[in-house]
């Protein structure tokens, strides 16, 4: 009682601030993943609407664009020269017109749930890399590859090839004796054109991969979305960590608003190896995935990717 009648202003001023504090204002967009960007439709250049600045959020969080100390906009609502040639690499990426300006195609791209890892890390390469190292002869743009890396190619070292994981969530969403055979299944995938293996510990031991659901900010660089939006994310090598969203609706055989577990964990692991996202829509490491989408099996274009970066 005594700690009670204590506590009470202190609980009072966290509700207050909890019922106007601007966060419950800000969470709003996330409730319904990335909608808000359908308002922008149109948008280019020169123009100065509410909400470019979430747009331009967007395109931050996912390698696209770098404010920070070019330009006095970051934060403004002002569709700048910066904002558009964001857009135009982002349209190279998805193989969409490349207007600069925001299509419908760009839009209905951009709202999709996908993986929280950004495309491209550094804003010095485009998503489809392999290109490069993979163009024989003269330029022959229907038979490259689409796969890239992490910037800087981050790898495991060779002689650790055994990887161990293990399963630790702040939430329980699905419970472990359901994860376990997707997890299982996920990493014989990759076993079986790579030289890992991979073997779950006990939650007390060390391993080198731990995976997991987690909700909002949650303690790494990459905080999640909420229901919709970004679905899962992974850590380039040696990080060794994967963690599932705990906000979307997740299954083993997803309806159409739900996502495949398996699907996101064959994705999810290919970053733990060190494969970035590919341009191939069709590719396992793709960065977006839809609800009710099933794609369990590596792609040819995910097979050159890990066999070039463990070569
Ligand atoms: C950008 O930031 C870096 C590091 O924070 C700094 O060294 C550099 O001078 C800045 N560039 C400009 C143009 O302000
Ligand atoms: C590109 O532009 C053309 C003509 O404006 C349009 O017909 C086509 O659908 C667009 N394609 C994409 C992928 O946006
Ligand atoms: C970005 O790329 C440059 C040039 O390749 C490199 O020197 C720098 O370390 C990279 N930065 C990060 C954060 O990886
Ligand atoms: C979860 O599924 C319900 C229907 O069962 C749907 O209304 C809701 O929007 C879904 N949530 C997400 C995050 O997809
Ligand atoms: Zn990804
Ligand atoms: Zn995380």
């Amino acid at each position: 009682m005594m700690i009670s009648s204590r506590a009470s202003p202190l609980l009072l001023l966290v509700l207050f601030m909890f019922m106007f504090s601007p966060s419950s204002v800000l969470s709003k967009p996330n409730e319904q993943g990335f909608e808000f960007l359908k308002h922008l439709e149109g948008c280019h250049k020169g123009k100065n609407l509410k909400g470019v600045h979430e747009l331009k959020q967007y395109l931050e969080k996912f390698g696209y664009l770098h404010y920070k100390n070019h330009s006095a906009h970051a934060n403004d609502d002002e569709f700048d020269d910066l904002l558009e040639s964001a857009v135009k690499t982002y349209q190279l990426n998805y193989h969409l017109n490349v207007s600069g300006s925001l299509d419908s195609q760009t839009v209905n791209q951009m709202i999709k749930p996908r993986c929280g890892v950004p495309d491209i890390i550094n804003g010095t390469t485009r998503m489809p890399s392999g290109k490069k190292k993979h163009q024989h002869g003269p330029l022959s743009l229907h038979t490259v590859s689409h796969f890239s890396f992490f910037d800087g190619e981050p790898r495991w070292p060779a002689d650790k090839t055994h990887l161990t994981y293990k399963f630790i969530s702040s939430v329980e969403v699905v419970p472990l004796q359901t994860l376990r055979p997707v997890i299982s299944r996920a990493f014989a995938k990759w076993e079986a054109v790579s030289q890992f293996t991979f073997a779950e510990v006990q939650p007390g031991s060390n391993s080198d991969i731990e995976i997991g659901f987690y909700s909002g900010p949650h303690g790494d660089t990459r905080s999640f979305d909420g229901p919709r939006g970004v679905l899962a994310h992974a850590y380039q090598p040696t990080i060794g960590v994967f963690h599932y969203d705990a906000d979307e609706n997740w299954s083993i055989n997803p309806n159409t608003y739900q996502v495949d577990l398996e699907s996101v964990a064959v994705h999810e692991i290919g970053h733990l190896l060190g494969l970035g996202h590919s341009g191939e829509p069709n590719a396992i490491m793709y960065s977006y995935f839809g609800r009710g989408q099933v794609k369990r099996d590596l792609q040819q274009d995910d097979i050159e990717g890990i066999q070039t970066l463990y070569k």
